[in-house]
């Protein structure tokens, strides 16, 4: 017999079914809550109770530490795989044959030509934009370059947005970094394997040959596979939220670009490091900060630490520590910073206000600390999270249109004033 849970209001009681998962996840569907209640509605600010899809492309348990995509350990993915083979896997459900995946990235270079006239609406921003508004906008503004709505029950229409995405994407980055460095805009080179290109269309310099660093190549790879998706988290909802009112694809990508940017997601490798650099400039005392992040009347937080998820390791930070002390070894690169991450983490790690709320580095702790080894500027720090997150934004977007999800649209309980009569203030 499948199990139910039994509501009583006010000692009317309302059966609601189980919802199980394939990994034993249960949940109570509630969808017809208002309907057998007359009205009656839940409340969780946050959405930290419910679940607001069923998904079969990642699966996270916080608890134990572990995420796999479309099955795969992130563990193996990020030691053995290529980030090209990564995204077909979360878009399309499985690993891309080897025929399919030189398709895949022939049809990508083919299609990363971006309209010259977008370099307009760049030059128009300043040079002190940040660079997540910057490329929010240029995504959006793809929209306005590429009109024809997909139709997302046509495969190939899918397709063909999908490579279209994943060829312009990575020059908008690029243009948005060098824009603000007065570097020179290209379109890449399409000899060059799709993370060759990235790095080379964003380093090279316009009076010198670029020469491929593997160090760089393979800690770029890694990082992009580590931040490819993460299911239901703020910016992948919000893709999946403003998709459900069939936006097209780059517009819901542009709002999961926004969603993204904030200090409290995303925009946290940028604040780690200010903080790290910060804590260094202070004299390094990393336990003025841990008694701030304490502090309750104080707004400071250990940035890169807790998750809504995770009350374990982080199994991406795990990846990345390591990574991190590989890139600067291999690269020779000596930086004060990482001993002060570390220096912090093993303190909060034995501190009881951290232990006691299950707070541990998350995947932004440690990324900063290589995107800076590798010369990208820290405000492009998220950008580089945005061109992870990619692939993950698509395949959440098409399974949502696919699997014919309703426009997303919470209630709300109404807390604000009852009927009053309106008197001008007109006399
Ligand atoms: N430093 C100090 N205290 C913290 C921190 C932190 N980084 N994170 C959480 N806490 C405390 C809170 O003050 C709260 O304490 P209380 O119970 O005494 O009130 C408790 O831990 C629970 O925190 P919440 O904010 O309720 O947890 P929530 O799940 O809402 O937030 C979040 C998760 C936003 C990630 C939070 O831990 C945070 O702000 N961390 C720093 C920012 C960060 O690193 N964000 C990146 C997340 S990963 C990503 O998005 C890719």
């Amino acid at each position: 017999m499948s199990e139910k849970a039994t509501l009583e209001i006010n000692g009317q009681k309302y059966d609601f079914p189980i919802v199980y998962g394939s990994e034993n996840e249960k949940a109570i569907n509630i969808s017809s809550l208002r309907a057998v209640t007359g009205g009656v509605t839940t409340i969780d600010p946050g959405f930290k109770n419910t679940g607001s899809c069923e998904s079969a492309i990642t699966f996270l348990d916080g608890e134990k530490g572990i995420l796999r995509y479309r099955g795969y350990s992130i563990e193996e993915l990020a030691e053995k795989a290529d980030f090209l083979e990564v995204a077909f896997l979360l878009i399309f459900g499985d690993l891309p044959t080897e025929e399919q995946l030189q398709k895949f990235h022939k049809d990508i270079k083919d299609n990363s030509i971006v309209d010259e006239d977008i370099r307009k609406i760049l030059d128009a921003f300043p040079k002190s934009a940040h660079p997540m508004g910057v490329l929010s906008s240029l995504t959006s503004a793809l929209t306005a370059f590429n009109p024809t709505s997909v139709n997302v029950d046509s495969e190939e229409d899918m397709y063909k947005s999908v490579v279209k995405i994943l060829g312009k994407f990575p020059v908008l980055v690029a243009w948005t970094m060098r824009k603000k460095q007065g570097l020179p805009l290209d379109y890449g080179d399409n000899s060059l394997g799709y993370v060759e290109n990235i790095l080379k269309m964003m380093f090279k310099q316009p009076n010198q040959d670029y020469v491929q660093n593997p160090i760089l190549v393979n800690a770029l790879n890694k990082l992009l596979i580590l931040h490819a998706d993460h299911e239901q988290n703020c910016s992948t909802s919000t893709v999946r939220i403003v998709g459900s009112s069939h936006a097209g694809l780059f517009a819901s990508l542009s709002s999961g670009i926004s969603a993204l940017w904030g200090p409290l997601h995303g925009g946290a490798n940028q604040a780690v490091l200010e903080m790290l650099e910060a804590i260094k400039e202070d004299g390094g005392d990393t336990k003025k900060y841990m008694a701030k992040a304490k502090d309750k009347s104080d707004p400071f937080r250990l940035m890169g630490f807790g998750h809504r998820v995770y009350k374990n390791f982080d199994p991406r930070a795990k990846i990345i520590k390591v990574a991190a002390d590989e890139v600067l070894n291999d690269l020779g690169v000596e930086d004060p910073i990482l001993d002060i991450a570390k220096g912090l983490e093993k303190e909060a790690l034995a501190d009881p206000y951290f232990v006691q709320r299950k707070l541990y580095p998350n995947v932004d702790f440690y990324s900063g600390i290589i995107y800076r080894a590798m010369g990208i500027p820290v405000d492009m720090f998220t950008v580089m999270f945005a061109l992870g997150r990619l692939p993950g934004w698509i395949g959440q977007w098409r399974e949502m249109r696919l699997r014919k999800e309703p426009i997303g649209r919470p209630r709300q309980i109404y807390n604000g004033q009852t009927y009053r009569s309106f008197k001008s203030s007109k006399s």
